[in-house]
């Protein structure tokens, strides 16, 4: 070691002395992973020259990249005039690090002393991630193309984008900037002049953010009061055409900044325009033409973003943007005064807040020291050293009504007002309205624009807003966020209060999201009305969730399934309690039908997945629990209807029930006539006049009319066997202790009303007469069909025979007059 380097200097002394001589000889050894290029920009000029004797060859240039050392030799007098020297290096980032640092030294390459030199390193990050150099030890100050750095290094950064290298920029050491990164590729490099050694030096290379410019460089503003000069990239030439560049600031705490544009050559646009942007923690952007004058930052660390248009260069004299800007911070020792408008505020009362009673915040309003500020009137406020962290800001409003005609007649918008003062130590954090409807009362919340999501802890919101409803400030109805598939909530309480927070540091933006209503009580504590999207599923969570619902209450969700489509759904998470009183239930009926298609106490198994082709209600109903609660997540998902040709099948069987039940009726009436000692036969007989068949007692016998229909799909027919049978075991029907809907006052003389054909309508008493004729004893006052009559149990049993497929039962469609497509 120790030995080439004064072998090396000894070279250097031969080098210095053979100038006096004709040609210049090196013995040059460049550093392994290196490429040395020695080059002359005039190629007719001196050449340098490498090997002895007969394998001599002479250039303009030469690359060297072995790690052994190369003798050179110059043919002219003083080639330090005329030939440059560029030290080469790549460093790759690969998703996590990089294979190197930037490294100054040049012990290697002492003989090249008497050259200029540049040292270069070739930096690549992965694509649409940026690299990262880190300056923190010295830190850069942005100088112009043509100004010199006093230790005479002068650091250059270069972007290389897929539209052309841009200069992002030329440093000196000492200042500022912390450090660059640059989109996916570029280069830093260093000019030394010939005679001046090399300074060591190390800054650190690392994957940098997924940058939206071609380069964002961060800036620590010192303390006190100072101000630092920035240079568009490419200055003085034009900044590149459709690009952005960011700059962050890092301002100390208790320290203001203002921007100044000293230079500025705003360009001729073709599309889109320039503009400059501010984003700091917890505010939105605010976007500025380059012409306005800039805002004073007086919040803590803050971005600028330069936008350039997409600019006219042909036309004459239009020499494109640049822009030369100058940063100054000084400590805030004076008070921030700010103004609120109450009548921007959307009705909502702004409260602030200081959180650490210890902080040297100060809040004044009207003059008045305080801790907390309700801005109800038109307000002048003051903070002195408050923090983004030592406050918090929020806005609150209360809209309620004794009686129901007292109550708002148009929907309420709950939105947050759009921009409040920036002269507020932080920005508004969360608003929520409490809703008082009258007793008896129901609040319907409904979104207006893209509905809402629940949010769920596998299921975050993405958004920048959460909005959580709470009843009697302590019962969690649940976390929601915005696009989505709930339409509507409708909670029937005393007090719910709304709340909409940003979620991380961003501001919180919420115009017009949710309306709401004060209305009339309605059948269940909650109702969700949801309209699922084909491909997304939807995650449903029970009130309250993880936490049961509590006891007695009773949860409603109306789903559409649009036609055609049938909706899968799978209980994620079911948690059931041991009820003291009652039992829970989890409840599917269709809408429109008097059946319930599925239903299960806490004491039966649950099915894992369910499949339903309209749209139905999905209805759960608590107990008193012993111990344990009541909760349920439901996915729900959206699927093409696979049973299309069986609503077919199942339209014409049903047509051929209709000819074959009115045949049977009219012999039936024939033979009760004659006999009407028979029995059994009262159990297809109804008192409305209208006798009814089970449809599957009736499929053998249309087989063999209707012979050119495959029967092998009516299997989901028979899944429908399979619930008459569960019904009957688990005494869904009539048991009316499992599942009762508020309705204030009993409906046992509510009519029955049914939307569907006549044969559907059979169908359906024919249930009530099977539901009936299973259950022993408990009264059925709800099911005002029932005749307390009973089947002959053969009729009902022969059909359950055929019952199968116990795990994932179709609730397809069936027996549908009116056909299915
Ligand atoms: C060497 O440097 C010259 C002059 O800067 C340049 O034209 C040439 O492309 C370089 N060669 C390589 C391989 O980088
Ligand atoms: C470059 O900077 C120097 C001093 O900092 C200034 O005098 C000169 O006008 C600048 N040149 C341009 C083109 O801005
Ligand atoms: C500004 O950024 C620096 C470094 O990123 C951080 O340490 C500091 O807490 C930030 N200051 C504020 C007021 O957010
Ligand atoms: C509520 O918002 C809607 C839609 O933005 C608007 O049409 C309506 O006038 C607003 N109502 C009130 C009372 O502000
Ligand atoms: C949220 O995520 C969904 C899908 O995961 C995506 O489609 C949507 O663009 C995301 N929204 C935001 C604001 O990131
Ligand atoms: C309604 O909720 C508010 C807070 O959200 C609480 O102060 C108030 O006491 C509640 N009122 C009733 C009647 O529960
Ligand atoms: C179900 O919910 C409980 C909390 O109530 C949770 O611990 C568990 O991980 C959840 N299971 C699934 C499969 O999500
Ligand atoms: C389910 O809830 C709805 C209200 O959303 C109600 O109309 C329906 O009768 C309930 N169904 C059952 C089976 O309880």
């Amino acid at each position: 070691m120790s030995v080439s380097r004064v072998t090396l200097q000894i070279l250097l002394l031969t080098a210095i002395a053979s100038t006096v001589s004709e040609a210049l000889k090196l013995t040059i050894t460049p550093d392994r992973g290196s490429t040395l290029n020695i080059s002359n920009s005039d190629v007719k000029g001196c050449k340098v020259c490498t090997g002895a004797a007969r394998s001599r060859q002479c250039r303009a240039s030469l690359l060297l990249k072995d790690n052994t050392p190369v003798s050179v030799e110059f043919d002219c007098a003083k080639p330090q005039d005329v030939f440059n020297v560029e030290i080469l290096k790549n460093i790759e980032c690969a998703a996590k690090s990089c294979t190197g640092h930037i490294i100054q030294s040049d012990s290697d390459l002492l003989p090249l002393l008497g050259f200029n030199r540049k040292f270069t390193w070739n930096l690549k990050a992965s694509v649409s991630t940026a690299f990262k150099i880190d300056f923190s030890n010295t830190g850069l100050r942005q100088i112009n193309a043509s100004d010199s750095c006093a230790d005479r290094h002068r650091y250059t950064l270069r972007a290389f984008q897929t539209t052309g290298d841009v200069a992002v920029g030329k440093y000196c050491k000492t200042g500022p900037i912390s450090s660059a990164q640059i989109l996916n590729r570029g280069s830093f490099s260093l000019d030394v002049p010939a005679g001046q050694k090399l300074q060591n030096g190390r800054f650190d290379v690392s994957v940098g953010e997924e940058i939206k410019s071609l380069a964002k460089m961060t800036l620590t503003l010192p303390k006190g009061t100072s101000s630092s000069e920035l240079l568009s990239p490419n200055y003085p030439d034009s900044f590149p055409d459709d690009d952005v560049m960011e700059w962050y600031f890092n301002v100390p705490d208790k320290h203001k900044a203002s921007v100044q544009f000293l230079k500025l050559r705003q360009p001729s646009c073709l599309k889109k325009d320039t503009a400059v942007e501010y984003h700091s923690r917890g505010r939105g952007a605010l976007v500025l033409r380059l012409t306005d004058p800039q805002p004073e930052q007086n919040q803590g660390n803050f971005s600028l973003t330069l936008r350039n248009c997409e600019m006219d260069r042909r036309r004459a004299g239009s020499p494109g943007l640049s822009l030369n800007l100058k940063v100054f911070t000084s400590s805030i020792s004076s008070p921030v005064s700010c103004k609120v408008d109450v009548s921007k505020m959307e009705g909502l009362t702004l409260h602030i807040k200081k959180l650490r009673p210890a902080s040297d915040c100060e809040m004044k309003i009207n003059s008045v020291p305080t801790e907390t500020i309700t801005v109800t009137s038109n307000s002048d406020l003051s903070f002195q050293d408050c923090l983004p962290e030592d406050v918090r800001v929020t806005a609150l409003r209360v809209i309620g009504c004794n009686q129901l005609k007292d109550c708002p007649k148009t929907p309420i918008n709950l939105s947050v007002p759009g921009l409040l003062p920036t002269c507020l130590p932080a920005p508004l954090s969360s608003a929520t309205w409490t809703l008082r409807p009258p007793e008896h009362g129901t609040v319907e919340l409904t979104s207006l624009s893209g509905y809402l999501k629940q949010s769920l802890p596998w299921l975050p919101c993405n958004d920048s807003v959460i909005i959580k409803l709470v009843e009697e400030d302590s019962t969690t109805v649940g976390h929601f966020c915005p696009q989505g598939a709930i339409q509507k909530v409708q909670i029937r309480t005393h007090n719910v209060s709304v709340t909409v927070s940003s979620t991380g540091d961003r501001a919180l933006i919420f115009k017009n999201v949710l309306t709401a209503k004060l209305k009339e009580e309605i059948s269940e504590r909650y109702i969700f009305t949801v309209s699922p999207k084909r491909d997304t599923p939807v995650f449903l969570a029970s009130p309250g969730w993880p936490a049961g619902m509590e006891s007695y209450s009773t949860a409603s969700w109306i789903i559409s399934v649009p036609p055609k489509m049938e909706a899968r759904l799978a209980f994620a998470n079911i948690s059931q309690p041991k009820c003291s009183n009652r039992h829970t239930s989890t409840k599917i009926q269709r809408v429109g039908r008097l059946e319930e298609d599925y239903s299960r106490r806490e004491d039966e198994e649950a099915e894992t997945e369910i499949t339903v082709s309209e749209t139905f209600y999905f209805n759960m109903s608590n107990c008193m629990p012993e111990r344990g609660h009541f909760s349920a997540v439901t996915k729900i998902t959206l699927q093409k209807s696979k049973n299309l040709l069986l609503m077919i099948i199942l339209s014409v069987v049903a047509a051929l029930l209709v000819i074959f039940v009115t045949v049977l009726v009219v012999v039936c009436v024939v033979i009760r006539k004659k006999k009407k000692k028979l029995n059994h036969q009262v159990s297809i007989y109804n008192p409305n006049g209208t006798v009814f068949l089970p449809g599957q007692n009736g499929l053998p016998e249309t087989r063999d009319d209707n012979s050119e229909h495959e029967y092998a799909s009516i299997e989901d027919t028979l899944v429908y066997t399979h619930l008459l049978r569960k019904g009957r075991e688990i005494g869904m029907y009539g048991e009316f202790d499992t599942y009762r809907p508020f309705t204030g006052q009993t409906d046992s003389t509510k009519p029955l009303v049914s939307r569907n054909s006549d044969a559907e309508e059979m169908q359906n008493r024919a249930h009530q007469q099977l539901k009936s004729s299973s259950q022993e004893g408990p009264p059925l006052p709800i099911r005002p069909l029932s005749h307390g009559k009973r089947l002959v149990e053969n009729e009902i049993y022969q059909a359950e025979g055929q019952s199968e497929d116990e795990h994932s039962p179709t609730l397809g469609p069936r027996l549908e007059p009116e056909g299915g497509n």
